[in-house]
């Protein structure tokens, strides 16, 4: 269906050729804002992907055409003026980063449009970013590294859109692999590849279908928090770069020399580092009740330290909790809004969706959005 219009939207826009290809959105069972405090995370990519056909057409106008906002953009390979429309500013920001590497690109059309849900903390955007990058890479013969194509896409939300994020949603989207979630650790960008099968459990996302706008400017300033609680333990302890470095001990004890929101931040990362190695061995041993109990331990500190969550999430990860068919259950991705990540007992799975759907809209006034998730490959050429 979306890759139907992807390719009707190209031969309207742009005649015929060129190729298909497709990057993912994710989810991320555990291991929320540890991203760029370079700890660990675990997220895996999803079926629901950013499609985009692209060809080069021999000038050196970038032409691209979005299915879902029903707009085209063009711009020079070289300019240096952003693009107007903020859609446009991925694709601007990719070639430039791109170029940055000393590669070049030449002009291209592209059509593109999705079924990743917008705003909703699966990452649309890092798909995005994924699929123009690795498309680009293979039409152009490149030889960028999926590594190095998910830090361009990394460095344009930095350097176009304004937001810090850290490597995982990137990361995901170019890496993942079917039926596999990715243990990545953020500092030295090693990587496993966890089998993800859970027999007689799925996973639900519940989405709030809130899109706070604080979210950015807020995702900012958490990042400035953590990096102030490392600069004030760093005084006393050289060896500390990130709060990879800092053990719980070692946060009790530069406690009164922090501002307590600062304190509650690091204490919230140290914590969640934890919570996501106990989980990861909880997984191979199949105990899918340890691996729940750390999600709720990770919506708890997310709401309670972090501070990210949001009356309509708490909500939806509260009542989960009272249900004896949901093993675990958090807010996911940079927060204010989007999806719960639910681990639920297959058996009752039809049984929690009605029940909490009723729940959310007797109090909310409408039924959160049911994404049903499955663990799909990574960025990809389609035909
Ligand atoms: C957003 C960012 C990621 C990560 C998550 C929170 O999705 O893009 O880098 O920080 O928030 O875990």
């Amino acid at each position: 269906m979306t890759i139907e219009k992807v390719n009707d939207a190209f031969r309207r826009n742009f005649g015929t050729g060129g190729n298909l290809y497709a990057s993912p959105g994710r989810v991320n069972l555990i291991g929320e804002h540890t991203d760029y405090n370079l700890g660990f995370v675990l997220p895996g990519a999803i079926r629901q992907a950013i499609y985009a056909r692209i060809k080069p057409n021999g000038g050196t106008l970038c032409r691209i055409y979005s299915v879902d906002y029903d707009e085209n953009v063009e711009f020079d390979v070289a300019a240096s003026e952003l693009p107007v429309q903020q859609w446009a500013r991925y694709v601007y920001g990719v070639v430039h980063e791109v170029r940055k590497l000393g590669k070049s690109v030449a002009g291209f059309d592209c059509a593109f449009g999705g079924d990743v849900p917008l705003g909703a903390g699966l990452s649309s955007s890092a798909a995005f970013e994924s699929v123009i990058g690795y498309g680009l890479n293979d039409l152009f013969g490149l030889g960028l590294s999926r590594l190095q194509l998910a830090k361009a896409g990394q460095m344009t939300e930095h350097n176009y859109i304004g937001v810090r994020c850290g490597i995982m949603d990137q990361f995901a989207s170019l890496f993942g692999e079917k039926d596999r979630l990715i243990r990545l650790d953020c500092r030295s960008l090693e990587y496993r590849l966890e089998p993800f099968r859970p027999e007689g459990y799925r996973v639900l996302l519940l989405d709030t279908q809130v899109k706070h706008s604080l979210a950015s400017s807020q995702y900012n300033v958490r990042r400035e928090q953590c990096e102030a609680g490392v600069t004030i333990i760093r005084r006393h302890v050289p060896e500390v770069e990130s709060l990879r470095d800092v053990t719980p001990e070692m946060l009790e004890t530069y406690r009164g020399k922090m501002e307590d929101a600062v304190y509650r931040r690091c204490h919230y990362i140290v914590g969640e580092n934890g919570r996501l190695l106990k989980a990861c061995e909880a997984l191979e041993r199949g105990d899918y009740e340890t691996f729940g109990r750390q999600m709720f331990g990770s919506h708890e500190g997310l709401s309670r330290e972090y501070e990210v969550s949001c009356a309509e999430l708490d909500f939806l990860a509260g009542e989960a909790a009272k249900h004896s068919g949901v093993l675990g259950a958090r807010m996911m991705g940079g927060g204010f809004g989007g999806c719960t990540i639910n681990l639920v007992r297959e058996a009752e799975y039809e049984n929690l969706v009605g029940e909490l759907s009723e729940k959310y809209a007797a109090r909310f006034g409408k039924a959160p959005r049911v994404i049903d998730v499955v663990i799909g490959d990574g960025a990809r050429r389609v035909e």
